[in-house]
Protein backbone atom coordinates (compact mmCIF):
# COMPACT_ATOMS: atom_id res chain seq x y z
CA UNK A 1 0.00 0.00 0.00
CA UNK A 2 1.53 3.64 -0.91
CA UNK A 3 0.27 7.11 -0.08
CA UNK A 4 1.07 9.43 -3.09
CA UNK A 5 0.80 13.40 -2.75
CA UNK A 6 -0.72 15.12 -5.92
CA UNK A 7 -0.78 18.62 -5.68
CA UNK A 8 -1.84 20.81 -2.29
CA UNK A 9 -4.70 18.42 -1.07
CA UNK A 10 -7.92 19.81 1.60
CA UNK A 11 -8.02 19.27 5.08
CA UNK A 12 -11.15 18.17 5.72
CA UNK A 13 -11.42 14.61 4.15
CA UNK A 14 -12.35 11.72 5.38
CA UNK A 15 -9.36 10.13 6.88
CA UNK A 16 -9.03 13.25 9.12
CA UNK A 17 -12.44 12.15 10.91
CA UNK A 18 -11.48 8.51 11.26
CA UNK A 19 -10.39 7.98 14.93
CA UNK A 20 -8.59 4.05 14.19
CA UNK A 21 -6.73 5.68 10.40
CA UNK A 22 -4.16 3.34 10.36
CA UNK A 23 -1.72 3.82 7.25
CA UNK A 24 1.33 1.76 6.89
CA UNK A 25 3.82 2.14 3.78
CA UNK A 26 4.57 -1.21 2.14
CA UNK A 27 5.70 -2.20 -1.34
CA UNK A 28 3.28 -0.53 -4.25
CA UNK A 29 4.52 -1.66 -7.64
CA UNK A 30 2.67 1.71 -8.64
CA UNK A 31 5.17 4.68 -8.98
CA UNK A 32 4.22 8.62 -9.25
CA UNK A 33 5.03 8.38 -12.83
CA UNK A 34 1.80 6.49 -13.68
CA UNK A 35 -0.34 9.05 -12.70
CA UNK A 36 -0.70 12.74 -14.26
CA UNK A 37 -2.35 15.13 -12.58
CA UNK A 38 -3.61 19.37 -13.20
CA UNK A 39 -5.56 21.08 -11.49
CA UNK A 40 -8.45 23.51 -13.65
CA UNK A 41 -10.78 25.76 -12.47
CA UNK A 42 -12.78 23.47 -11.55
CA UNK A 43 -10.87 21.16 -9.46
CA UNK A 44 -8.16 18.52 -9.79
CA UNK A 45 -7.96 15.95 -11.90
CA UNK A 46 -6.15 12.73 -11.70
CA UNK A 47 -5.27 9.95 -14.91
CA UNK A 48 -3.43 7.28 -15.12
CA UNK A 49 -3.70 4.19 -18.11
CA UNK A 50 -5.78 0.91 -17.29
CA UNK A 51 -5.82 -2.01 -19.60
CA UNK A 52 -9.01 -2.66 -22.08
CA UNK A 53 -9.93 -5.71 -20.08
CA UNK A 54 -9.88 -3.98 -16.71
CA UNK A 55 -12.89 -4.79 -14.02
CA UNK A 56 -13.67 -1.85 -11.41
CA UNK A 57 -15.77 -3.05 -8.11
CA UNK A 58 -17.16 -0.73 -5.41
CA UNK A 59 -17.83 3.02 -5.16
CA UNK A 60 -19.76 2.28 -2.24
CA UNK A 61 -23.47 1.27 -1.98
CA UNK A 62 -24.21 1.11 -6.03
CA UNK A 63 -27.46 -0.48 -6.30
CA UNK A 64 -27.53 -0.60 -10.76
CA UNK A 65 -24.57 -1.65 -11.43
CA UNK A 66 -21.46 -4.17 -10.82
CA UNK A 67 -18.45 -3.57 -12.99
CA UNK A 68 -17.85 0.16 -13.51
CA UNK A 69 -15.34 -0.11 -16.48
CA UNK A 70 -16.40 2.26 -18.93
CA UNK A 71 -18.85 4.47 -16.91
CA UNK A 72 -18.93 7.19 -15.34
CA UNK A 73 -19.55 7.32 -11.42
CA UNK A 74 -20.37 10.15 -9.51
CA UNK A 75 -19.76 9.82 -5.95
CA UNK A 76 -22.55 12.19 -4.46
CA UNK A 77 -24.65 11.46 -1.54
CA UNK A 78 -28.20 11.29 -2.49
CA UNK A 79 -30.88 8.63 -1.15
CA UNK A 80 -33.27 6.95 -3.76
CA UNK A 81 -31.29 7.37 -6.96
CA UNK A 82 -33.33 6.22 -9.82
CA UNK A 83 -30.84 5.32 -12.60
CA UNK A 84 -27.18 4.11 -12.77
CA UNK A 85 -25.41 7.15 -11.57
CA UNK A 86 -22.93 6.73 -8.77
CA UNK A 87 -25.23 8.92 -6.79
CA UNK A 88 -25.92 6.38 -3.10
CA UNK A 89 -26.73 7.23 0.31
CA UNK A 90 -23.18 5.77 1.04
CA UNK A 91 -21.21 6.70 -1.36
CA UNK A 92 -17.40 5.47 -1.03
CA UNK A 93 -14.57 6.87 -2.90
CA UNK A 94 -12.90 3.61 -3.62
CA UNK A 95 -12.59 1.19 -6.01
CA UNK A 96 -10.97 -2.40 -6.25
CA UNK A 97 -10.02 -3.97 -9.71
CA UNK A 98 -9.32 -7.64 -11.17
CA UNK A 99 -5.75 -6.37 -11.86
CA UNK A 100 -4.23 -7.01 -8.11
CA UNK A 101 -4.85 -3.34 -7.16
CA UNK A 102 -7.37 -0.63 -5.74
CA UNK A 103 -7.43 3.02 -4.91
CA UNK A 104 -8.64 5.20 -2.15
CA UNK A 105 -9.74 8.49 -3.00
CA UNK A 106 -9.31 10.77 0.30
CA UNK A 107 -12.37 13.03 -0.69
CA UNK A 108 -15.48 14.44 0.76
CA UNK A 109 -16.21 15.97 -2.40
CA UNK A 110 -18.54 14.65 -4.63
CA UNK A 111 -15.56 13.33 -6.99
CA UNK A 112 -16.35 12.04 -10.58
CA UNK A 113 -14.92 8.92 -11.77
CA UNK A 114 -14.81 8.28 -15.51
CA UNK A 115 -13.48 5.05 -15.81
CA UNK A 116 -12.23 4.46 -18.57
CA UNK A 117 -12.23 7.26 -21.54
CA UNK A 118 -10.58 7.80 -24.85
CA UNK A 119 -8.11 10.57 -25.89
CA UNK A 120 -7.42 11.40 -29.03
CA UNK A 121 -3.76 9.29 -28.79
CA UNK A 122 -5.83 6.26 -28.16
CA UNK A 123 -7.28 5.98 -31.49
CA UNK A 124 -10.56 4.22 -32.55
CA UNK A 125 -11.34 1.47 -30.69
CA UNK A 126 -14.79 0.36 -32.32
CA UNK A 127 -14.50 -0.33 -35.95
CA UNK A 128 -18.22 -1.38 -36.40
CA UNK A 129 -20.31 0.44 -39.02
CA UNK A 130 -22.72 -1.39 -37.75
CA UNK A 131 -26.35 1.03 -37.10
CA UNK A 132 -27.93 0.65 -33.54
CA UNK A 133 -31.44 0.71 -32.79
CA UNK A 134 -31.97 0.72 -29.47
CA UNK A 135 -30.24 3.10 -26.86
CA UNK A 136 -29.05 0.53 -24.47
CA UNK A 137 -27.09 -1.22 -28.40
CA UNK A 138 -25.95 3.15 -28.80
CA UNK A 139 -24.90 3.77 -25.43
CA UNK A 140 -23.49 0.50 -24.36
CA UNK A 141 -20.06 0.60 -23.29
CA UNK A 142 -17.73 -0.11 -26.09
CA UNK A 143 -14.74 -2.65 -26.00
CA UNK A 144 -11.06 -1.12 -26.59
CA UNK A 145 -8.30 -2.69 -28.12
CA UNK A 146 -5.92 -0.59 -26.18
CA UNK A 147 -5.22 0.92 -23.03
CA UNK A 148 -7.77 3.51 -22.53
CA UNK A 149 -7.50 6.52 -19.51
CA UNK A 150 -9.12 6.45 -15.76
CA UNK A 151 -9.91 10.23 -15.41
CA UNK A 152 -10.46 11.15 -11.80
CA UNK A 153 -12.04 14.77 -11.47
CA UNK A 154 -12.01 16.08 -7.45
CA UNK A 155 -14.13 19.15 -7.05
CA UNK A 156 -12.72 22.58 -5.71
CA UNK A 157 -9.94 20.77 -4.43
CA UNK A 158 -5.96 21.85 -5.58
CA UNK A 159 -4.44 18.20 -4.78
CA UNK A 160 -5.66 14.99 -3.58
CA UNK A 161 -4.05 12.02 -1.73
CA UNK A 162 -4.37 8.95 -3.41
CA UNK A 163 -4.05 5.41 -1.75
CA UNK A 164 -2.79 2.99 -3.90
CA UNK A 165 -3.64 -1.01 -2.46
CA UNK A 166 -2.35 -3.88 -3.81
CA UNK A 167 -3.44 -7.81 -3.13
CA UNK A 168 -3.66 -11.04 -4.12
CA UNK A 169 -7.40 -10.73 -4.89
CA UNK A 170 -9.68 -8.29 -4.34
CA UNK A 171 -10.53 -9.66 -0.52
CA UNK A 172 -7.28 -9.09 0.04
CA UNK A 173 -7.34 -5.55 -1.62
CA UNK A 174 -10.28 -4.29 0.40
CA UNK A 175 -9.40 -5.99 3.86
CA UNK A 176 -6.31 -4.08 3.77
CA UNK A 177 -8.69 -0.59 2.90
CA UNK A 178 -11.00 -1.81 5.47
CA UNK A 179 -8.05 -2.51 8.11
CA UNK A 180 -6.44 1.55 7.15
CA UNK A 181 -9.74 2.25 8.75
CA UNK A 182 -9.63 0.75 11.87
CA UNK A 183 -10.49 -3.04 10.80
CA UNK A 184 -14.19 -3.93 10.88
CA UNK A 185 -17.03 -3.39 13.38
CA UNK A 186 -17.28 -5.26 16.68
CA UNK A 187 -20.97 -6.49 17.21
CA UNK A 188 -22.40 -8.36 20.06
CA UNK A 189 -24.32 -11.85 19.20
CA UNK A 190 -27.68 -11.05 20.09
CA UNK A 191 -27.74 -7.68 17.57
CA UNK A 192 -27.14 -10.66 14.64
CA UNK A 193 -30.84 -12.22 15.61
CA UNK A 194 -33.74 -10.68 14.10
CA UNK A 195 -34.75 -7.21 14.14
CA UNK A 196 -38.47 -6.82 14.11
CA UNK A 197 -39.55 -2.45 13.33
CA UNK A 198 -43.22 -1.51 14.83
CA UNK A 199 -45.43 0.60 13.17
CA UNK A 200 -44.46 4.31 13.43
CA UNK A 201 -47.56 5.56 15.48
CA UNK A 202 -47.79 2.42 17.85
CA UNK A 203 -48.50 3.44 21.43
CA UNK A 204 -46.79 1.28 24.50
CA UNK A 205 -49.32 -1.19 24.56
CA UNK A 206 -49.34 -1.46 20.64
CA UNK A 207 -45.53 -2.20 21.21
CA UNK A 208 -46.81 -4.54 23.84
CA UNK A 209 -48.70 -6.57 21.90
CA UNK A 210 -46.28 -7.38 19.54
CA UNK A 211 -43.55 -8.14 21.54
CA UNK A 212 -46.27 -10.52 23.33
CA UNK A 213 -47.41 -12.48 19.98
CA UNK A 214 -43.60 -12.89 19.22
CA UNK A 215 -42.74 -14.36 22.23
CA UNK A 216 -46.63 -16.72 22.40
CA UNK A 217 -46.24 -17.52 18.66
CA UNK A 218 -42.54 -18.96 19.27
CA UNK A 219 -41.23 -16.23 16.44
CA UNK A 220 -37.41 -15.44 16.56
CA UNK A 221 -37.37 -11.64 17.72
CA UNK A 222 -34.54 -10.42 19.76
CA UNK A 223 -34.66 -6.88 19.19
CA UNK A 224 -37.95 -3.99 18.89
CA UNK A 225 -37.41 -1.12 17.39
CA UNK A 226 -39.60 2.13 17.76
CA UNK A 227 -40.33 3.99 15.11
CA UNK A 228 -40.79 8.07 14.85
CA UNK A 229 -44.17 7.92 17.17
CA UNK A 230 -42.17 7.86 20.32
CA UNK A 231 -40.88 11.66 19.91
CA UNK A 232 -43.20 14.50 21.27
CA UNK A 233 -41.65 15.76 17.57
CA UNK A 234 -39.93 13.86 15.35
CA UNK A 235 -39.83 15.61 11.82
CA UNK A 236 -37.42 17.47 13.21
CA UNK A 237 -36.77 15.82 16.62
CA UNK A 238 -36.82 16.50 20.17
CA UNK A 239 -35.59 12.75 22.03
CA UNK A 240 -38.38 13.26 24.45
CA UNK A 241 -40.44 10.46 24.81
CA UNK A 242 -44.06 11.31 23.89
CA UNK A 243 -46.14 11.36 27.33
CA UNK A 244 -49.81 10.43 25.13
CA UNK A 245 -48.34 7.21 23.59
CA UNK A 246 -46.04 6.59 26.19
CA UNK A 247 -46.56 7.72 29.74
CA UNK A 248 -44.74 5.39 31.54
CA UNK A 249 -41.20 4.77 29.40
CA UNK A 250 -38.99 3.46 31.60
CA UNK A 251 -41.99 0.54 32.89
CA UNK A 252 -42.12 0.04 29.15
CA UNK A 253 -38.69 -0.52 28.53
CA UNK A 254 -38.06 -2.55 31.64
CA UNK A 255 -40.33 -5.44 30.61
CA UNK A 256 -39.43 -5.66 26.98
CA UNK A 257 -36.15 -6.45 28.57
CA UNK A 258 -37.56 -8.75 30.96
CA UNK A 259 -38.79 -10.37 27.66
CA UNK A 260 -36.06 -10.66 26.56
CA UNK A 261 -36.13 -8.15 24.17
CA UNK A 262 -33.29 -5.30 23.21
CA UNK A 263 -34.71 -2.14 22.22
CA UNK A 264 -33.80 0.53 19.40
CA UNK A 265 -35.38 3.87 19.19
CA UNK A 266 -35.55 5.71 15.66
CA UNK A 267 -34.20 8.94 15.25
CA UNK A 268 -32.96 11.57 12.84
CA UNK A 269 -30.16 14.28 13.80
CA UNK A 270 -32.57 17.78 13.04
CA UNK A 271 -33.33 19.17 16.34
CA UNK A 272 -35.95 20.73 16.75
CA UNK A 273 -36.56 24.08 18.70
CA UNK A 274 -38.34 22.42 21.31
CA UNK A 275 -35.86 19.74 21.43
CA UNK A 276 -33.87 20.44 25.59
CA UNK A 277 -30.75 20.58 23.48
CA UNK A 278 -31.68 23.00 20.62
CA UNK A 279 -30.31 26.01 22.44
CA UNK A 280 -26.65 24.21 23.46
CA UNK A 281 -26.24 22.99 19.93
CA UNK A 282 -27.32 26.31 18.33
CA UNK A 283 -24.08 27.59 17.98
CA UNK A 284 -22.60 24.44 16.59
CA UNK A 285 -24.56 24.00 14.05
CA UNK A 286 -24.95 24.97 10.24
CA UNK A 287 -26.47 28.00 8.99
CA UNK A 288 -29.46 26.04 7.22
CA UNK A 289 -32.08 23.93 9.00
CA UNK A 290 -33.89 21.30 7.86
CA UNK A 291 -37.66 20.48 8.72
CA UNK A 292 -37.17 23.50 10.61
CA UNK A 293 -34.23 21.60 12.94
CA UNK A 294 -30.60 22.22 13.77
CA UNK A 295 -28.02 20.28 11.55
CA UNK A 296 -25.29 20.33 14.33
CA UNK A 297 -21.76 20.20 13.26
CA UNK A 298 -20.84 16.32 14.64
CA UNK A 299 -16.91 17.36 13.47
CA UNK A 300 -16.94 19.40 16.43
CA UNK A 301 -16.48 17.72 19.71
CA UNK A 302 -18.57 20.45 21.36
CA UNK A 303 -21.72 19.03 19.41
CA UNK A 304 -21.06 15.52 19.84
CA UNK A 305 -20.75 16.06 23.13
CA UNK A 306 -24.13 17.98 23.80
CA UNK A 307 -25.91 15.52 21.72
CA UNK A 308 -24.03 11.85 22.89
CA UNK A 309 -24.30 13.29 26.33
CA UNK A 310 -27.85 13.62 26.48
CA UNK A 311 -28.63 10.10 24.74
CA UNK A 312 -26.14 8.71 27.71
CA UNK A 313 -28.47 10.36 30.23
CA UNK A 314 -31.74 10.00 29.09
CA UNK A 315 -31.79 7.21 26.46
CA UNK A 316 -28.60 4.65 26.96
CA UNK A 317 -29.21 4.72 30.96
CA UNK A 318 -32.84 3.70 30.87
CA UNK A 319 -31.48 0.57 28.49
CA UNK A 320 -32.12 0.96 24.90
CA UNK A 321 -28.78 -0.34 23.43
CA UNK A 322 -29.62 0.50 19.66
CA UNK A 323 -30.43 3.82 17.54
CA UNK A 324 -31.63 4.20 13.41
CA UNK A 325 -30.09 7.07 12.77
CA UNK A 326 -32.05 8.36 9.96
CA UNK A 327 -32.16 11.07 7.15
CA UNK A 328 -28.62 11.54 7.44
CA UNK A 329 -28.21 11.41 3.23
CA UNK A 330 -30.56 13.58 1.86
CA UNK A 331 -32.34 13.13 -1.94
CA UNK A 332 -32.83 15.79 -4.47
CA UNK A 333 -35.15 12.11 -6.22
CA UNK A 334 -37.54 13.05 -3.11
CA UNK A 335 -37.68 17.09 -2.80
CA UNK A 336 -34.44 17.95 -2.51
CA UNK A 337 -35.40 17.96 1.37
CA UNK A 338 -32.10 18.78 3.09
CA UNK A 339 -29.39 21.51 4.01
CA UNK A 340 -27.60 22.81 0.41
CA UNK A 341 -24.63 21.80 -0.55
CA UNK A 342 -23.67 25.51 -0.29
CA UNK A 343 -24.37 25.38 3.98
CA UNK A 344 -21.75 26.62 6.15
CA UNK A 345 -20.61 24.93 9.75
CA UNK A 346 -19.07 26.32 12.12
CA UNK A 347 -16.09 23.97 11.14
CA UNK A 348 -15.89 25.20 8.15
CA UNK A 349 -16.97 22.60 6.70
CA UNK A 350 -19.11 23.15 3.61
CA UNK A 351 -22.15 21.37 2.59
CA UNK A 352 -21.40 19.33 0.15
CA UNK A 353 -18.30 18.05 2.31
CA UNK A 354 -21.05 17.33 5.47
CA UNK A 355 -23.20 15.47 3.04
CA UNK A 356 -20.11 12.86 2.49
CA UNK A 357 -19.19 12.60 5.78
CA UNK A 358 -22.19 12.72 8.01
CA UNK A 359 -22.96 9.44 8.13
CA UNK A 360 -19.70 8.56 9.95
CA UNK A 361 -20.10 11.57 11.75
CA UNK A 362 -23.22 10.93 13.10
CA UNK A 363 -22.27 6.67 14.11
CA UNK A 364 -19.36 8.39 16.02
CA UNK A 365 -21.50 10.76 17.85
CA UNK A 366 -23.89 7.69 18.79
CA UNK A 367 -20.96 5.50 19.72
CA UNK A 368 -20.18 8.21 22.45
CA UNK A 369 -24.26 8.40 23.01
CA UNK A 370 -24.08 4.53 23.94
CA UNK A 371 -21.12 4.74 26.03
CA UNK A 372 -19.78 1.59 24.92
CA UNK A 373 -22.73 -0.64 24.85
CA UNK A 374 -22.30 -3.29 22.38
CA UNK A 375 -24.61 -2.78 19.74
CA UNK A 376 -25.24 -3.16 15.87
CA UNK A 377 -27.60 0.00 14.81
CA UNK A 378 -28.47 1.41 11.78
CA UNK A 379 -27.98 4.19 9.78
CA UNK A 380 -28.88 5.70 6.43
CA UNK A 381 -25.64 7.18 4.89
CA UNK A 382 -22.08 6.21 5.40
CA UNK A 383 -19.23 7.50 3.32
CA UNK A 384 -15.04 6.38 3.20
CA UNK A 385 -13.58 4.25 5.64
CA UNK A 386 -16.83 3.38 7.83
CA UNK A 387 -15.88 -0.39 8.51
CA UNK A 388 -15.09 0.32 12.28
CA UNK A 389 -19.07 1.55 12.96
CA UNK A 390 -21.60 -0.99 14.14
CA UNK A 391 -24.12 0.42 11.51
CA UNK A 392 -25.93 -1.50 8.82
CA UNK A 393 -27.93 1.18 5.90
CA UNK A 394 -31.11 0.16 5.10
CA UNK A 395 -33.40 2.35 2.34
CA UNK A 396 -36.60 3.35 1.38
CA UNK A 397 -36.36 1.45 -2.37
CA UNK A 398 -37.42 -2.02 -2.19
CA UNK A 399 -36.51 -3.31 -5.59
CA UNK A 400 -35.35 -6.68 -4.78
CA UNK A 401 -33.06 -6.98 -7.75
CA UNK A 402 -31.24 -3.36 -6.47
CA UNK A 403 -31.63 -4.50 -3.15
CA UNK A 404 -29.42 -7.76 -3.95
CA UNK A 405 -26.73 -5.76 -6.04
CA UNK A 406 -26.98 -3.37 -2.76
CA UNK A 407 -25.39 -6.86 -0.81
CA UNK A 408 -23.50 -8.25 -3.43
CA UNK A 409 -21.54 -4.64 -3.80
CA UNK A 410 -21.41 -3.61 0.07
CA UNK A 411 -18.52 -6.18 0.53
CA UNK A 412 -16.09 -4.04 -1.47
CA UNK A 413 -16.53 -0.94 0.04
CA UNK A 414 -16.37 -1.28 4.09
CA UNK A 415 -20.42 -1.13 4.64
CA UNK A 416 -22.87 -3.15 5.97
CA UNK A 417 -26.74 -3.42 4.05
CA UNK A 418 -29.52 -4.58 5.12
CA UNK A 419 -32.40 -5.82 2.28
CA UNK A 420 -34.78 -4.83 5.07
CA UNK A 421 -38.33 -6.93 4.21
CA UNK A 422 -41.21 -4.38 4.51
CA UNK A 423 -44.02 -6.38 3.36
CA UNK A 424 -44.90 -8.33 0.43
CA UNK A 425 -47.71 -7.64 -2.47
CA UNK A 426 -48.11 -11.57 -1.84
CA UNK A 427 -47.18 -14.63 0.39
CA UNK A 428 -44.44 -15.90 -1.48
CA UNK A 429 -42.96 -12.27 -1.99
CA UNK A 430 -42.94 -12.04 1.69
CA UNK A 431 -40.87 -15.33 2.55
CA UNK A 432 -38.68 -15.01 -0.75
CA UNK A 433 -37.86 -11.15 1.16
CA UNK A 434 -37.50 -13.00 3.93
CA UNK A 435 -35.09 -15.81 3.37
CA UNK A 436 -32.88 -13.01 1.60
CA UNK A 437 -32.54 -10.78 4.87
CA UNK A 438 -32.11 -14.07 6.56
CA UNK A 439 -28.63 -14.42 5.01
CA UNK A 440 -27.81 -10.96 5.45
CA UNK A 441 -25.77 -9.15 7.93
CA UNK A 442 -28.94 -7.36 9.57
CA UNK A 443 -32.18 -9.53 9.70
CA UNK A 444 -34.38 -6.81 9.71
CA UNK A 445 -38.14 -6.64 9.18
CA UNK A 446 -39.15 -2.98 9.25
CA UNK A 447 -42.74 -2.37 9.93
CA UNK A 448 -42.86 1.22 10.21
CA UNK A 449 -45.55 1.41 7.54
CA UNK A 450 -47.50 -1.66 8.00
CA UNK A 451 -51.19 -1.18 9.84
CA UNK A 452 -50.43 -4.75 10.90
CA UNK A 453 -47.70 -7.55 11.18
CA UNK A 454 -47.22 -8.39 7.60
CA UNK A 455 -47.59 -11.74 8.05
CA UNK A 456 -50.88 -11.70 9.52
CA UNK A 457 -52.70 -11.12 6.47
CA UNK A 458 -51.10 -14.13 5.16
CA UNK A 459 -51.99 -17.11 7.71
CA UNK A 460 -48.53 -17.84 7.21
CA UNK A 461 -46.80 -17.67 10.98
CA UNK A 462 -45.50 -21.51 10.30
CA UNK A 463 -43.76 -20.23 7.63
CA UNK A 464 -42.13 -16.83 9.09
CA UNK A 465 -41.22 -19.00 11.94
CA UNK A 466 -39.32 -21.76 9.79
CA UNK A 467 -37.79 -19.23 8.08
CA UNK A 468 -36.21 -16.98 10.88
CA UNK A 469 -35.26 -19.90 12.91
CA UNK A 470 -32.47 -20.50 10.39
CA UNK A 471 -31.29 -17.34 10.98
CA UNK A 472 -31.27 -18.24 14.61
CA UNK A 473 -29.28 -21.20 13.63
CA UNK A 474 -27.26 -19.18 11.71
CA UNK A 475 -25.78 -15.83 14.18
CA UNK A 476 -22.51 -17.86 15.98
CA UNK A 477 -21.15 -18.72 12.22
CA UNK A 478 -21.93 -14.67 11.48
CA UNK A 479 -20.64 -13.81 14.84
CA UNK A 480 -17.53 -15.14 13.78
CA UNK A 481 -17.77 -13.62 10.21
CA UNK A 482 -18.05 -10.40 12.33
CA UNK A 483 -14.87 -11.19 14.61
CA UNK A 484 -13.06 -12.10 11.39
CA UNK A 485 -13.72 -8.72 9.55
CA UNK A 486 -12.81 -7.02 13.21
CA UNK A 487 -9.74 -8.29 13.20
CA UNK A 488 -8.43 -9.05 9.37
CA UNK A 489 -10.68 -6.79 7.37
CA UNK A 490 -12.40 -9.65 5.47
CA UNK A 491 -16.11 -8.46 5.50
CA UNK A 492 -18.62 -10.62 6.01
CA UNK A 493 -20.19 -10.55 2.73
CA UNK A 494 -18.46 -10.77 -0.07
CA UNK A 495 -18.92 -10.76 -4.53
CA UNK A 496 -17.97 -13.99 -6.03
CA UNK A 497 -15.13 -12.52 -7.79
CA UNK A 498 -13.41 -10.81 -4.21
CA UNK A 499 -12.57 -14.49 -3.20
CA UNK A 500 -12.30 -15.57 -6.62
CA UNK A 501 -10.35 -12.69 -8.46
CA UNK A 502 -8.64 -15.01 -11.16
CA UNK A 503 -11.77 -16.88 -12.48
CA UNK A 504 -13.14 -15.11 -15.10
CA UNK A 505 -16.87 -16.32 -14.79
CA UNK A 506 -17.11 -14.33 -11.71
CA UNK A 507 -16.49 -11.02 -13.15
CA UNK A 508 -20.65 -10.36 -14.12
CA UNK A 509 -22.26 -12.36 -11.01
CA UNK A 510 -23.74 -9.54 -9.08
CA UNK A 511 -26.79 -12.44 -8.15
CA UNK A 512 -24.79 -14.42 -5.55
CA UNK A 513 -22.90 -14.29 -2.53
CA UNK A 514 -20.62 -15.49 -0.15
CA UNK A 515 -21.79 -15.47 3.27
CA UNK A 516 -19.42 -15.77 6.42
CA UNK A 517 -15.90 -18.10 5.51
CA UNK A 518 -17.67 -20.65 2.86
CA UNK A 519 -21.59 -20.55 2.09
CA UNK A 520 -22.75 -18.70 -0.92
CA UNK A 521 -26.30 -17.59 -1.38
CA UNK A 522 -27.90 -17.09 -4.76
CA UNK A 523 -31.19 -15.94 -3.63
CA UNK A 524 -34.67 -15.47 -5.82
CA UNK A 525 -35.48 -12.06 -7.44
CA UNK A 526 -38.43 -13.35 -9.21
CA UNK A 527 -41.26 -13.94 -6.88
CA UNK A 528 -42.82 -16.05 -9.49
CA UNK A 529 -40.11 -18.65 -10.31
CA UNK A 530 -39.27 -21.17 -8.08
CA UNK A 531 -35.41 -22.25 -10.73
CA UNK A 532 -33.01 -19.89 -11.46
CA UNK A 533 -29.36 -20.46 -12.39
CA UNK A 534 -25.93 -20.84 -9.89
CA UNK A 535 -22.98 -20.55 -11.18
CA UNK A 536 -20.71 -22.81 -8.25
CA UNK A 537 -16.71 -21.29 -8.54
CA UNK A 538 -14.05 -23.63 -7.95
CA UNK A 539 -14.02 -26.36 -5.38
CA UNK A 540 -16.75 -28.69 -4.10
CA UNK A 541 -20.19 -27.92 -2.34
CA UNK A 542 -22.94 -29.06 -1.06
CA UNK A 543 -26.65 -28.05 -0.63
CA UNK A 544 -27.17 -26.24 3.02
CA UNK A 545 -30.09 -27.69 3.44
CA UNK A 546 -30.44 -31.74 1.93
CA UNK A 547 -26.55 -32.09 1.62
CA UNK A 548 -26.33 -33.12 -1.64
CA UNK A 549 -22.76 -32.64 -3.38
CA UNK A 550 -22.04 -29.93 -6.18
CA UNK A 551 -19.40 -29.65 -8.61
CA UNK A 552 -17.95 -26.09 -9.79
CA UNK A 553 -19.72 -25.05 -12.83
CA UNK A 554 -22.84 -23.62 -13.78
CA UNK A 555 -26.34 -25.35 -13.98
CA UNK A 556 -30.30 -24.63 -13.13
CA UNK A 557 -31.52 -25.04 -9.72
CA UNK A 558 -34.79 -25.65 -8.64
CA UNK A 559 -35.99 -24.83 -5.05
CA UNK A 560 -38.69 -23.15 -2.86
CA UNK A 561 -35.55 -22.71 0.07
CA UNK A 562 -33.09 -19.98 -0.75
CA UNK A 563 -30.35 -21.38 -2.90
CA UNK A 564 -27.55 -21.83 -0.44
CA UNK A 565 -23.98 -23.92 -0.75
CA UNK A 566 -21.52 -24.14 1.82
CA UNK A 567 -17.59 -25.31 0.45
CA UNK A 568 -16.71 -28.31 1.65
CA UNK A 569 -12.99 -28.23 -0.01
CA UNK A 570 -11.49 -25.72 -2.03
C1 LIG B 1 -37.73 6.81 6.61
C2 LIG B 1 -37.00 5.50 6.86
C3 LIG B 1 -38.06 4.46 7.16
C4 LIG B 1 -38.86 4.91 8.37
C5 LIG B 1 -39.43 6.31 8.16
C6 LIG B 1 -40.11 6.84 9.40
O1 LIG B 1 -36.87 7.79 6.29
O2 LIG B 1 -36.24 5.11 5.76
O3 LIG B 1 -37.47 3.21 7.39
O4 LIG B 1 -38.05 4.88 9.50
O5 LIG B 1 -38.42 7.20 7.79
O6 LIG B 1 -40.57 8.13 9.21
Amino acid sequence: MKKFTFGTPEQKVPSAYCDGFNYTETDCLFSESDFSFKTTQKGSVLEFSIAPDTKIFGFGLQLYSFDHYGKKVTVRCNADAPRDTGDSHAPVPFFVTNKGWGMYFDTARYAEFYCGVMKPENGMSDKSDEIKLTTEELYAVRKSADDVTFSAFIPVSRGIDVYVIEGKNITDIVSQYNMMSGGGCSVPEWALGVLYRCNGGYNDEQILEVAEYMRENGVPCDILGLEPGWHTHAYSCTYVWNKQRFPQPKKLVDRLIDMGYHINLWEHAFVHPDSPIYNALLPYSADYCVWGGLVPDFSLPEAREIFAGYHKENLTSMGIDGFKADECDGSDYTGGWTFPNHTQFPSGLDGEQYHSLFGALYAKTMMQGLDKKPTMSEIRSMGALGASYPFVLYSDLSNITAFLTGVVNSGFSGILWTPEVRDGATKKELIRRLQMVTFSVQCLINAWSCPEIPWLKFNCVDEVKQVLSIRKALVPELKKAFDRYKETGVPPVRALVMDYTDDENTYNICDEYLFCEDMLVAPFTDFESDTREIYLPEGEWEDFFTGEKYKSGRFSFTSENIPVFRRTLR
